[in-house]
């Protein structure tokens, strides 16, 4: 059997894969998923950092739950284009708190006319000299339609600041305009749902790791990513004062701790499922949400 990990052949450069795999190997007996053993040999458990279980949601009954709420996304979806609703599920959150693989598991079995993920590359010169929202707008649901935002207008509120690509003041106007920008879409009726996926410090570590040695995974890998990891605190500054400027009535911030992936895309498909009102939604099959794992800013932040 072949091993496909190869550290040498990551998208890093010797140094920067030296330190972010100083001390792990790969687990060569699992071919199929890459497993990082810590220098006794012992699979890493960075995902319990923080984290309210001590065992993640098994493979099994994770699929058995997926199912049942895919099924009532079907539902939801069903009810949009009849009633012409339009839906934001705007994803937010550090790199690698799982934003894309949560988005990729809402809309696996959704019917793709209606349902879009927009994940747009950096501005261009020609965006950079635009309205800041502009490019967003364009992307905004027409009735009938559920849009994915995988990152948003909030790249303004991180990336941007922390790593420099805007000014302060440009930083300051959005978060002082955001808040407006949103009323303006909410008032119109469009439904914006905005979540924040929490992923620890050690954590995501662990998963740009897993990045550089699997190489289905290493497009995911960016200097951003490498640059994140010592900028771990300015991060978490810019995202208070994000959630201070733009957790409002009108479109709030859900929390959701996704060191276990499979318990927080759970979560933030049955959330949605209760924020929209569809026909004949299946309370039982929703079931409720886990106050340990998805809630408002303010409940789930330190
Ligand atoms: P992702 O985490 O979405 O896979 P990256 O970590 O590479 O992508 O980048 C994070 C975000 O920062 C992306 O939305 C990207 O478009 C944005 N970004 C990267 N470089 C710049 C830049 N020079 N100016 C503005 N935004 C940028
Ligand atoms: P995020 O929401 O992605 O910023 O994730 C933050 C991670 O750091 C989570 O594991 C939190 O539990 C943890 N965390 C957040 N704030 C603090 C803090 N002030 N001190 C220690 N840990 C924190
Ligand atoms: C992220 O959160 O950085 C990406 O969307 C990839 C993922 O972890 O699913």
């Amino acid at each position: 059997f072949p091993v496909v990990f190869s550290v040498e052949e990551g998208p890093l450069k010797d140094e920067d894969a030296e330190n972010l795999l100083d001390g792990l190997s790969v687990d060569e007996s699992r071919p199929e998923r890459p497993v990082l053993l810590d220098e006794q040999g012992r699979p890493l458990r960075t995902w319990q950092e923080n984290y309210p279980y001590s065992q993640k949601l098994q493979r099994k009954e994770y699929e058995r739950r997926k199912r049942v709420l895919q099924i009532e996304l079907l539902k939801l979806q069903k009810s949009v284009r009849d009633q012409g609703l339009r839906i934001v599920v705007l994803c937010e959150g550090r790199d690698a708190a799982g934003k894309g693989g949560t988005i990729k598991r809402f809309t696996e079995r959704l019917n793709p006319r209606g349902a879009r993920t927009v994940a747009l590359d950096k501005p261009t010169e020609r965006e950079a000299s635009q309205w800041y929202f502009q490019r967003y707008v364009a992307h905004l649901p027409a009735e009938g339609e559920i849009v994915f935002f995988d990152r948003s207008w909030y790249n303004r509120a991180g990336v941007e600041p922390v790593m420099g690509f805007c000014t302060p003041e440009q930083h300051r106007q959005f978060l002082r305009q955001a808040p407006l920008f949103e009323k303006m879409l909410t008032e119109d009726g469009i439904i914006l749902v905005k979540f924040w996926f929490s992923v620890s410090r050690a954590e995501q570590r662990t998963r740009f790791a897993i990045r550089q040695v699997d190489p289905v995974r290493q497009w995911k890998l960016s200097p951003t990513d490498v640059a994140s990891l010592d900028l771990w605190d300015a991060y978490t500054r810019a995202k208070v004062e994000m959630f201070r400027a733009t957790d409002t009535e009108h479109a709030p911030w859900t929390v959701v701790k996704t060191n276990d992936k499979r318990r927080g895309r759970l979560e933030a498909m049955r959330h949605l499922l209760l924020r929209v009102d569809y026909e004949a939604r299946d309370e039982a099959a929703v079931g409720k949400a886990d106050p340990l794992v998805i809630g408002a800013a303010d409940t789930l932040l330190e």
